[in-house]
């Protein structure tokens, strides 16, 4: 089957239903977070094994900090472990860390781990790994508008001259967007980039999203027909 597979080389996540998949098993939903995170190892693995370039999770939008304090630091500190524990990790598997959104309202333990883990893996090229944090994809539009507009050098823009001003500049749109846990939204998540990506919508929750569930995602893909507002080849 894998080698029918169409693989897309890039593939974006939204990590939904940990609180729920906490919920169901009379836990706190940070240990719900925890078994998220360790989940994103054999994600990133299955990933750079079948040959995807790049993928991005959305592990905190700006929306997050409605949430209780207490759920946000403990995110905050599942992060800072994460970075520590699996900076090793994505050296082993050639991965690259990458992120996008605004990290200056995170705490500076975490601001500088993330600048080590980037530093440490910038050589890196066999997959990018972009983690969304304190992130949105309005937040991100008007960031770029207001960068413009304080250009006086720039008169007009194009789509492309546009895309210079995104945190994602450097990288590809999403050819694939996953969501877990059943939820049939965006949520503000790469607005300006999901144009033309196929959606992938699926009911397991993130802690349970594991290579076969990916794989089911990938067979769904391989069988869209991507016309980017044109017509079918057949
Ligand atoms: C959505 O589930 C998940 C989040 C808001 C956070 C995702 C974060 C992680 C998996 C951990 C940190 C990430 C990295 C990259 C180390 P939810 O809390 O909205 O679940 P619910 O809808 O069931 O309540």
């Amino acid at each position: 089957m894998k080698n029918q597979l169409k693989i897309p080389v890039h593939v974006a996540f939204i990590m939904d239903g940990n609180g729920r998949w906490a919920k169901k098993r009379f836990l706190p939903r940070t240990m719900g977070h925890k078994a998220g995170t360790e989940n994103l190892r054999s994600i990133i693995t299955y990933a750079k094994n079948i040959g995807i370039k790049h993928v991005t999770f959305y592990a905190f939008s700006t929306e997050n900090w409605k949430r209780p304090k207490d759920e946000i630091n403990a995110l905050m500190n599942i992060l800072l472990a994460y970075l520590r524990k699996e900076t090793k990790a994505f050296l082993k598997e050639g991965a690259k860390l990458n992120i996008i959104g605004d990290m200056s309202s995170f705490p500076e333990e975490l601001q500088n781990e993330v600048a080590n883990s980037i530093e440490i893996t910038k050589g890196n090229t066999t997959i990018t790994v972009n983690i969304a944090l304190n992130y949105s994809g309005r937040s991100e539009i008007v960031k770029g508008i207001n960068e413009i507009i304080s250009n006086d050098n720039v008169k007009a823009v194009t789509e492309e001259s546009f895309n210079k001003y995104l945190y994602t500049k450097d990288i590809p749109d999403p050819d694939l967007l996953i969501r877990t846990s059943g939820e049939l939204r965006l949520s503000n998540f790469l607005l300006w980039q999901l144009a033309y990506t196929e959606l992938y919508f699926t009911d397991v929750f993130w802690p349970d999203f594991n290579e076969v569930e990916f794989e089911k995602a990938l067979v769904e893909y391989t069988k869209r027909d991507r016309r980017f507002g044109g017509l079918s080849d057949d």
